[in-house]
Protein backbone atom coordinates (compact mmCIF):
# COMPACT_ATOMS: atom_id res chain seq x y z
CA UNK A 1 0.00 0.00 0.00
CA UNK A 2 1.16 3.79 -0.51
CA UNK A 3 2.13 5.63 2.27
CA UNK A 4 2.28 9.05 2.97
CA UNK A 5 0.03 9.63 0.53
CA UNK A 6 1.89 8.67 -2.59
CA UNK A 7 1.16 5.62 -4.96
CA UNK A 8 3.57 3.80 -7.51
CA UNK A 9 2.09 2.51 -10.67
CA UNK A 10 4.45 0.29 -12.09
CA UNK A 11 4.41 0.50 -15.93
CA UNK A 12 5.17 -3.58 -17.36
CA UNK A 13 5.41 -2.65 -20.78
CA UNK A 14 8.90 -3.51 -21.62
CA UNK A 15 8.56 -6.91 -19.80
CA UNK A 16 6.25 -7.65 -23.24
CA UNK A 17 9.00 -5.65 -25.21
CA UNK A 18 11.62 -8.65 -23.88
CA UNK A 19 9.15 -11.30 -24.24
CA UNK A 20 7.89 -10.00 -28.04
CA UNK A 21 12.18 -9.98 -28.91
CA UNK A 22 11.54 -13.86 -29.55
CA UNK A 23 7.68 -13.95 -29.37
CA UNK A 24 6.25 -16.83 -27.07
CA UNK A 25 5.15 -15.87 -23.36
CA UNK A 26 8.26 -15.25 -21.26
CA UNK A 27 8.50 -13.39 -19.35
CA UNK A 28 5.14 -13.09 -18.75
CA UNK A 29 3.86 -9.13 -17.93
CA UNK A 30 0.77 -10.85 -15.65
CA UNK A 31 3.98 -12.47 -13.05
CA UNK A 32 5.85 -8.86 -13.43
CA UNK A 33 2.42 -6.79 -12.00
CA UNK A 34 2.38 -9.68 -9.26
CA UNK A 35 5.79 -9.40 -8.47
CA UNK A 36 5.24 -5.52 -8.60
CA UNK A 37 2.79 -5.47 -6.35
CA UNK A 38 3.85 -8.03 -3.47
CA UNK A 39 7.54 -5.30 -3.44
CA UNK A 40 4.63 -2.11 -2.95
CA UNK A 41 3.57 -1.30 -6.12
CA UNK A 42 -0.12 0.71 -5.68
CA UNK A 43 -1.51 -0.30 -9.64
CA UNK A 44 -0.65 -1.75 -12.94
CA UNK A 45 0.39 0.74 -16.14
CA UNK A 46 0.45 -0.89 -19.74
CA UNK A 47 0.27 1.67 -22.76
CA UNK A 48 -1.62 -0.51 -26.07
CA UNK A 49 -0.42 0.86 -28.03
CA UNK A 50 -1.60 1.57 -31.80
CA UNK A 51 1.22 -0.82 -33.21
CA UNK A 52 1.00 -3.19 -30.70
CA UNK A 53 4.75 -2.97 -30.23
CA UNK A 54 5.34 -4.37 -26.75
CA UNK A 55 1.57 -4.61 -25.01
CA UNK A 56 -0.77 -6.96 -26.76
CA UNK A 57 -4.58 -7.05 -26.50
CA UNK A 58 -4.30 -10.50 -24.82
CA UNK A 59 -1.78 -9.08 -22.58
CA UNK A 60 -4.98 -5.98 -21.57
CA UNK A 61 -7.47 -9.08 -20.96
CA UNK A 62 -5.10 -11.35 -19.01
CA UNK A 63 -4.31 -8.09 -16.84
CA UNK A 64 -7.96 -7.00 -16.48
CA UNK A 65 -8.85 -10.35 -15.11
CA UNK A 66 -5.85 -11.52 -13.13
CA UNK A 67 -4.29 -8.90 -11.05
CA UNK A 68 -5.50 -7.47 -7.89
CA UNK A 69 -4.32 -4.22 -8.50
CA UNK A 70 -6.19 -1.16 -10.32
CA UNK A 71 -5.03 -1.26 -14.06
CA UNK A 72 -4.30 2.11 -15.66
CA UNK A 73 -4.49 1.67 -19.29
CA UNK A 74 -2.69 4.10 -21.37
CA UNK A 75 -4.41 4.76 -24.39
CA UNK A 76 -4.51 7.28 -27.72
CA UNK A 77 -7.77 9.15 -28.41
CA UNK A 78 -9.14 6.97 -30.99
CA UNK A 79 -12.27 4.55 -31.04
CA UNK A 80 -10.31 1.64 -31.11
CA UNK A 81 -8.69 2.53 -27.96
CA UNK A 82 -12.10 3.12 -26.43
CA UNK A 83 -13.81 0.34 -27.10
CA UNK A 84 -10.77 -1.74 -25.82
CA UNK A 85 -11.08 -0.17 -22.65
CA UNK A 86 -14.77 -0.35 -22.62
CA UNK A 87 -14.33 -3.72 -22.80
CA UNK A 88 -12.12 -4.52 -20.05
CA UNK A 89 -13.17 -1.54 -17.91
CA UNK A 90 -9.68 -1.16 -16.12
CA UNK A 91 -9.46 1.05 -13.02
CA UNK A 92 -8.03 4.05 -14.87
CA UNK A 93 -7.29 5.01 -18.36
CA UNK A 94 -4.33 7.83 -18.90
CA UNK A 95 -5.03 9.45 -22.52
CA UNK A 96 -1.66 9.88 -24.64
CA UNK A 97 -0.83 11.60 -27.77
CA UNK A 98 0.65 8.89 -29.66
CA UNK A 99 2.96 8.87 -32.86
CA UNK A 100 3.88 5.77 -34.72
CA UNK A 101 7.42 6.69 -35.26
CA UNK A 102 8.36 8.14 -31.71
CA UNK A 103 10.07 5.48 -29.41
CA UNK A 104 8.28 6.18 -26.68
CA UNK A 105 5.33 9.34 -25.48
CA UNK A 106 7.65 12.25 -26.35
CA UNK A 107 5.42 15.41 -24.96
CA UNK A 108 2.26 15.97 -23.62
CA UNK A 109 -1.52 15.73 -24.93
CA UNK A 110 -2.59 19.12 -26.64
CA UNK A 111 -5.92 18.69 -24.55
CA UNK A 112 -6.30 22.56 -25.43
CA UNK A 113 -5.80 21.99 -28.76
CA UNK A 114 -7.26 18.88 -28.64
CA UNK A 115 -10.51 19.94 -26.85
CA UNK A 116 -13.39 19.03 -29.28
CA UNK A 117 -11.93 15.86 -30.39
CA UNK A 118 -11.20 14.76 -26.52
CA UNK A 119 -14.85 15.64 -25.28
CA UNK A 120 -16.59 12.83 -26.41
CA UNK A 121 -13.84 10.52 -25.17
CA UNK A 122 -13.31 11.68 -21.79
CA UNK A 123 -17.55 11.44 -21.95
CA UNK A 124 -17.80 8.34 -22.52
CA UNK A 125 -14.55 6.20 -20.51
CA UNK A 126 -16.03 8.73 -17.19
CA UNK A 127 -19.64 7.25 -17.75
CA UNK A 128 -18.11 3.76 -17.97
CA UNK A 129 -16.68 4.85 -14.30
CA UNK A 130 -13.13 4.57 -15.68
CA UNK A 131 -10.74 7.25 -13.78
CA UNK A 132 -9.79 9.21 -16.85
CA UNK A 133 -6.63 10.80 -16.55
CA UNK A 134 -4.98 13.48 -19.29
CA UNK A 135 -0.55 13.21 -19.56
CA UNK A 136 -0.13 17.01 -20.32
CA UNK A 137 2.75 18.94 -20.30
CA UNK A 138 3.20 20.81 -16.95
CA UNK A 139 1.36 23.99 -18.27
CA UNK A 140 -1.85 25.93 -17.10
CA UNK A 141 -3.17 26.04 -20.23
CA UNK A 142 -3.47 22.42 -20.22
CA UNK A 143 -4.51 21.97 -16.51
CA UNK A 144 -7.16 24.46 -17.57
CA UNK A 145 -8.23 22.48 -20.75
CA UNK A 146 -8.64 19.32 -18.33
CA UNK A 147 -10.80 20.60 -16.26
CA UNK A 148 -13.43 22.46 -19.05
CA UNK A 149 -13.11 18.76 -20.31
CA UNK A 150 -14.31 16.73 -17.10
CA UNK A 151 -11.36 14.96 -16.63
CA UNK A 152 -10.31 14.43 -12.76
CA UNK A 153 -6.76 13.57 -13.47
CA UNK A 154 -3.85 14.25 -15.05
CA UNK A 155 -0.63 13.50 -14.87
CA UNK A 156 2.32 15.81 -15.99
CA UNK A 157 5.05 14.55 -18.10
CA UNK A 158 8.64 14.59 -16.48
CA UNK A 159 10.66 13.75 -19.16
CA UNK A 160 11.91 16.99 -19.85
CA UNK A 161 13.16 17.20 -16.52
CA UNK A 162 14.29 13.72 -16.56
CA UNK A 163 16.29 14.24 -19.76
CA UNK A 164 17.91 18.06 -17.97
CA UNK A 165 19.65 15.49 -15.09
CA UNK A 166 21.25 13.18 -17.21
CA UNK A 167 22.40 16.32 -19.15
CA UNK A 168 23.88 17.62 -15.86
CA UNK A 169 22.11 21.20 -16.33
CA UNK A 170 21.36 22.70 -13.15
CA UNK A 171 19.69 25.60 -14.02
CA UNK A 172 17.22 24.09 -16.46
CA UNK A 173 16.82 21.06 -13.84
CA UNK A 174 16.02 23.88 -11.12
CA UNK A 175 13.73 25.63 -13.96
CA UNK A 176 11.98 22.44 -15.27
CA UNK A 177 11.02 20.87 -11.94
CA UNK A 178 9.47 24.56 -10.55
CA UNK A 179 7.64 24.11 -13.24
CA UNK A 180 6.22 20.92 -12.45
CA UNK A 181 5.60 21.98 -8.59
CA UNK A 182 3.71 25.04 -9.95
CA UNK A 183 1.40 23.16 -12.19
CA UNK A 184 0.67 20.50 -9.67
CA UNK A 185 -0.19 23.27 -7.17
CA UNK A 186 -2.40 25.01 -9.56
CA UNK A 187 -4.03 21.83 -10.93
CA UNK A 188 -5.18 20.63 -7.28
CA UNK A 189 -6.00 23.97 -6.53
CA UNK A 190 -8.32 23.85 -9.62
CA UNK A 191 -9.42 20.28 -8.02
CA UNK A 192 -7.67 18.19 -10.06
CA UNK A 193 -5.99 14.72 -8.94
CA UNK A 194 -2.00 14.84 -9.90
CA UNK A 195 -0.07 12.38 -11.07
CA UNK A 196 3.53 12.46 -12.91
CA UNK A 197 5.68 10.13 -15.00
CA UNK A 198 8.32 9.49 -17.61
CA UNK A 199 12.02 9.13 -17.20
CA UNK A 200 11.93 8.89 -13.62
CA UNK A 201 14.94 6.65 -12.17
CA UNK A 202 16.55 6.74 -8.81
CA UNK A 203 18.42 9.44 -10.03
CA UNK A 204 16.08 11.98 -10.29
CA UNK A 205 12.56 10.80 -8.72
CA UNK A 206 13.07 12.30 -4.81
CA UNK A 207 12.74 16.04 -5.81
CA UNK A 208 9.15 14.88 -7.90
CA UNK A 209 8.47 12.86 -4.77
CA UNK A 210 8.52 15.37 -2.57
CA UNK A 211 5.90 17.39 -4.26
CA UNK A 212 2.83 17.07 -1.54
CA UNK A 213 0.40 17.73 -4.11
CA UNK A 214 0.92 14.64 -6.23
CA UNK A 215 -0.58 11.44 -5.64
CA UNK A 216 0.80 8.99 -8.31
CA UNK A 217 3.62 8.55 -10.42
CA UNK A 218 3.66 6.06 -12.84
CA UNK A 219 7.56 4.22 -13.79
CA UNK A 220 7.93 1.72 -16.10
CA UNK A 221 11.23 1.87 -18.39
CA UNK A 222 14.25 2.45 -15.71
CA UNK A 223 12.43 -0.37 -12.90
CA UNK A 224 11.86 -3.35 -16.08
CA UNK A 225 15.82 -2.39 -16.80
CA UNK A 226 17.28 -2.04 -13.58
CA UNK A 227 15.70 -5.41 -12.46
CA UNK A 228 18.01 -7.01 -15.18
CA UNK A 229 20.45 -6.38 -12.29
CA UNK A 230 18.88 -6.47 -9.54
CA UNK A 231 15.66 -7.90 -9.88
CA UNK A 232 12.09 -7.06 -9.64
CA UNK A 233 11.08 -7.05 -6.46
CA UNK A 234 14.52 -5.33 -5.39
CA UNK A 235 14.10 -2.18 -7.78
CA UNK A 236 10.18 -1.30 -7.06
CA UNK A 237 11.20 -2.16 -3.64
CA UNK A 238 13.45 0.77 -3.67
CA UNK A 239 12.17 3.26 -5.57
CA UNK A 240 8.88 2.66 -3.50
CA UNK A 241 11.32 3.42 -0.62
CA UNK A 242 12.85 6.43 -2.33
CA UNK A 243 9.31 7.48 -3.12
CA UNK A 244 8.53 7.53 0.67
CA UNK A 245 11.85 9.13 2.42
CA UNK A 246 11.42 11.95 0.46
CA UNK A 247 7.82 12.51 0.93
CA UNK A 248 8.23 11.73 4.44
CA UNK A 249 11.34 14.50 4.37
CA UNK A 250 9.30 16.80 2.54
CA UNK A 251 6.42 16.65 4.74
CA UNK A 252 8.69 16.84 7.90
CA UNK A 253 10.23 20.31 6.31
CA UNK A 254 7.29 21.93 5.70
N1 LIG B 1 3.26 7.74 -17.83
C1 LIG B 1 2.85 7.76 -19.13
C2 LIG B 1 1.57 8.44 -19.45
C3 LIG B 1 3.60 7.13 -20.13
O1 LIG B 1 3.19 7.15 -21.42
C4 LIG B 1 4.77 6.43 -19.76
C5 LIG B 1 5.56 5.68 -20.79
O2 LIG B 1 4.77 4.69 -21.36
C6 LIG B 1 5.13 6.42 -18.40
C7 LIG B 1 4.37 7.10 -17.47
C8 LIG B 1 6.34 5.68 -17.91
O3 LIG B 1 7.50 6.27 -18.43
P1 LIG B 1 8.87 5.52 -18.24
O4 LIG B 1 8.75 4.21 -18.93
O5 LIG B 1 9.86 6.45 -18.85
O6 LIG B 1 9.07 5.35 -16.75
Amino acid sequence: MSRGGLRLGVNIDHVATIRNARGGTHPDPVKAARIAAAAGADGITAHLREDRRHITDADIAALARDIDLPLNLEMAATDEMLEIALRHRPHAACIVPERREERTTEGGLDAAGQHNSLSPLVRALGGARIRVSLFIEPDPLQLDAAVSLGAPVVELHTGAYAHAVIDGDAARTAELLERIRAAAAYGAARGLEIHAGHGLTFDNVAPVAAIGEIAELNIGHFLIGEAIFSGLDSAVRRMRLMMDQARSAAASAA
